[in-house]
């Protein structure tokens, strides 16, 4: 089903989809292909909103720190704003500090997206296109962006990227949804227990851009390969803590980059008795506490978002790859077809 949102500044009319499938229901906007919300059953069937939005367009325009919205053309930060590749040095727009983030000021969560809705067997989903010129927001090429969002039989959401170039230029696209299973707004995310599949993440510089260097997490708070309360050993003052606020790191997944989509990261909020399953085909993960979340944000339900009240997994590939040769690589090249694949799963 398809609504008026609202509209943009401009006057451009922003829609609203709803899609419900497998006893999963998700509410996307046009605007950044936005998730606005995201209901799933708990133990005894009640529903809640797992995923942090706003009630009016103009919420998103003017403060949302990236909620259930697609992000590119790069996830994740490029240091300086900027990289070389074949010999020309492309200079990005800066929005962090001396960074760039998500893809600049004026990112793909900022675009209005063409969306088509489909029924596939007995699947439901929406396809949704975006295409960025040459040169926006620093970027080499013209990347064609297909990303479609599938609501299985089974009530999982799984997400396929695909893009071109004409050009030589680098592209890494994820889904920046800000999950909190005991629903949005109900308080902190310490008390989830999250297990990662990852011996090594990518400890970064006081700008959040990675070291170079894969650290490895055993004896250290990052180590989530048993499942372990978020809130454990985010107290512990290790350096990589204090200077991200919390957790706010790539972790090197075992796995690596694999053709189809792997399990990676469980997530259980023992009050619902909600989980969240996470199977990509990416070979990083970045979790994120939601460290700045600051209170100043209020919800559908009236409810302030304050710090820890959700955190985000966005499956990518690493930070500052077109700076780090020895980083998995995130070039794409004109004839090639950048594709990758996030599901989302819910068991009950
Ligand atoms: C990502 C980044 C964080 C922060 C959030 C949005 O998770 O890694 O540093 O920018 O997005 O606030």
């Amino acid at each position: 089903m398809k609504t008026l949102f609202g509209r943009l500044a401009d006057g451009t009319e922003i829609h609203r989809w709803s899609l419900e499938n497998g006893g999963t229901r998700m509410k996307v906007l046009s605007y950044g292909g936005i998730v606005q919300s995201l209901e799933i059953p708990d133990r005894d069937g009640r529903y809640a909103d797992v995923s942090l939005g706003f009630d009016r367009i103009e919420e998103y325009v003017d403060s949302s720190p990236y909620f259930g919205a697609l992000i590119g053309r790069y996830g994740n930060r490029i240091g300086k704003g900027a990289f070389t590749l074949d010999g020309e040095t492309h200079r990005l727009s800066v929005d962090d500090g001396e960074n760039s983030l998500h893809g600049g000021a004026e990112g793909f969560d900022r675009r209005v997206w063409e969306v088509e809705p489909f029924t596939e067997g007995p699947d439901v989903g929406l396809r949704l296109s975006y295409t960025s010129v040459d040169g926006e927001q620093g970027y080499p090429g013209t990347l064609r962006a297909k990303v479609t969002y599938t609501l299985t039989a089974r009530g999982d959401w799984r997400i396929d990227y695909e893009a071109t170039t004409d050009k030589a230029t680098v592209v890494n696209l994820t889904s920046h949804v800000y999950w909190n299973l005991a629903g949005a707004g109900s308080g902190t995310i310490e008390d989830h227990e999250l297990q990662l599949a990852a011996s090594h993440y990518t400890p970064t510089d006081a700008g959040l851009i990675p070291t170079g260097e894969l650290a490895p997490v055993e004896g250290t708070p990052f180590d989530f390969r048993e499942s372990k309360p978020i809130g454990r050993d985010l107290r512990t003052g290790h350096p990589q803590l204090l200077a991200a606020k919390g957790y706010d790191h790539n972790w090197a997944l075992d796995k690596g980059v694999t053709a189809e989509p792997e399990h990676i990261a469980t997530l259980h909020d023992p009050s619902s008795g909600r989980t969240l399953r996470i199977a990509t085909s990416e070979p990083g993960v970045q979790f994120y506490s939601g460290n700045f979340l600051d209170g100043t944000l209020v919800g559908p339900g009236g409810r302030s978002y304050r710090q820890g009240d959700a955190l985000c997994l966005e499956t990518q590939h690493y930070p500052d790859s077109p700076n780090h040769p020895s980083f998995p690589s995130t070039v794409l090249r004109p004839g090639e077809t950048y594709r990758t694949t996030t599901i989302h799963s819910f068991p009950a």
